[in-house]
């Protein structure tokens, strides 16, 4: 294995390659989505080529590859709840990605992944394995009889898994390009674990280190509002591959966050609290990989010109700020703005990758650090009248919990967490009664306007201070 490369030469390689096979390099779309009501962040590499495959636009290079920063904490794919809990989900990642606009299709999306996996970044086949779409009958899709004939020129039959619709047919979202897909997966476990237990039985089991790294789709359809597969006018292909997991294969590493790509963060944490990640799972360890995942998709968004807000996208990033700080607050005891200080190492680390951030590290750092000292002081409030509540039996009442939240903009998910820490209980049809109350008296009072304000829609669940923490 190419195991001495650094990330940075590990991106390099991919779009070289690509390059070599007359792509047009592009740059990154930002990671935040404001021309596309079906999206709020950018999900996956094929966004911004939306309209390519729909045949509502024409590139001018149809062989396209590049890096894309992608977020996945809300909508379709949402991993927020696992980040940092595990070693290889993230919130924002780069998707490496080559596209074909029409023009190769399966077979050389097949051989050249595979060239690259294997003769430049040197992974060793064995441990790879690739899944092959099983057709679905209720959607009349046959099976990729395609893509099994090209992959079984590559590699043995034991390496190929059939996958259904869940793991095998990728769609953008509830609408748009989608088709079925073949992934890549790297079995990294010790020699006598996989003498065991062959390595194509725990393909797509959520096993920590046989893990996904590259996803193949070939776009043919157009998922329709009303649910129907509509054919498209031409065939594409749309790669994506997860570069913290690359990375992490071809380092040797068995942690996304053991690589160059979260190192330094990591370090940095360390030199501003004085503890130390332990590679472990313990709550610090947590901490530690939450605040290196999430200071990066905090960061981009913002660069990218999402702010932290009530509402919305903004929303999204708020709530993924304050799960940071309440990380640093409660488990490596640090009481004051963190995020904020990581911006500066973070940015210099993408300088050349993403320069968006570097640019526009003083005011990024302004924007998180404003938002932390908010929300410090919302915790500290928060925790100072969790000590005055009268706690009977052990039991939190639902109105205590309902005035935390409602007065105080402590989430309701961080009551829970800090009663589980004592024993205590939370009284949740006490706290859901209080809340739909309030929703009663609000909506009453909306009848009551008397104004000229007319309201269109009623907004949606997202409001503060809902927060899930975990
Ligand atoms: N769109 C596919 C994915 O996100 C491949 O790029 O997995």
């Amino acid at each position: 294995m190419a195991q001495g490369m650094t990330s940075n030469e590990i991106r390099q390689k991919f779009l070289d390659f690509f390059a070599g096979k007359n792509h047009k390099i592009v740059a990154s779309a930002p990671i935040v989505i404001k021309d596309d009501p079906t999206l709020m962040f950018t999900n996956a590499g094929m966004n911004q080529f939306k309209d390519f495959f729909l045949g509502n636009r024409k590139p001018d290079n149809p062989r396209i590859a590049d890096t894309q920063k992608c977020l996945r904490v809300s909508g379709k794919h949402n991993d927020l709840e696992e980040v940092g809990a595990d070693t290889y989900h993230h919130t924002m990642f780069e998707m490496l990605g080559n596209w074909s606009i029409g023009d190769y299709f399966k077979a050389e999306a097949i051989s050249w992944s595979w060239e690259l996996l294997t003769s430049v970044y040197k992974l060793p086949k064995d441990r790879l394995y690739v899944t092959v779409f099983e057709g679905d009958p209720k959607e009349n899709l046959p099976p990729s009889q395609i893509a099994l004939k090209e992959w079984s020129k590559l590699v043995p039959q034991e390496h190929i898994v059939f996958g259904n619709k869940k793991d095998n047919f990728w769609e953008m979202g509830d609408t748009g390009p989608c088709g079925p897909c073949s992934e890549i997966h790297f079995d990294n476990r010790p020699d006598a674990e996989r003498a065991a237990t062959p390595g194509h039985l725990l393909v797509n089991k959520d096993h920590p280190q046989v893990i996904e790294i590259w996803n193949n789709v070939f776009i043919q359809f157009n998922r329709k509002a009303d649910g129907s597969l509509e054919q498209l006018p031409a065939m594409h292909v749309d790669t994506g591959m997860g570069f913290e997991r690359l990375v992490r294969v071809i380092q040797g590493k068995n942690s996304n966050y053991d690589t160059d790509v979260f190192t330094g963060t990591i370090a940095e944490v360390e030199r501003i609290t004085g503890k130390k990640y332990n590679f472990g799972d313990t709550r610090s360890d947590v901490a530690f990989r939450v605040l290196a995942d999430h200071i990066r998709a905090i960061s981009f968004t913002i660069a990218d010109g999402q702010m932290p807000s009530n509402n919305g996208a903004g929303y999204v990033i708020r709530r993924i700020l304050r799960r940071a700080v309440r990380y640093y607050y409660t488990y490596l005891d640090y009481r004051q703005p963190l995020l904020c200080q990581l911006v500066e190492s973070l940015g210099r680390q993408f300088e050349f990758v993403f320069p968006e951030l570097y640019l526009q590290k003083n005011f990024v750092e302004k924007v998180i650090r404003e938002e932390e000292k908010s929300f410090l002081k919302t915790l500290e409030g928060g925790l100072r009248r969790i000590e005055d509540i009268h706690v009977k039996d052990g039991v939190i009442d639902g109105s205590d919990v309902f005035e935390l939240y409602d007065t105080y903009g402590f989430p309701v998910d961080l009551t829970r967490l800090i009663a589980e820490e004592r024993g205590w209980k939370v009284d949740e049809e006490g706290f859901t009664k209080a809340l739909n109350q309030q929703k009663e008296r609000s909506r009453a009072d909306a009848k009551r306007e008397t104004g000229d304000w007319v309201t269109v829609t009623e907004k949606t669940g997202t409001e503060l201070p809902v927060t899930t923490i975990s």
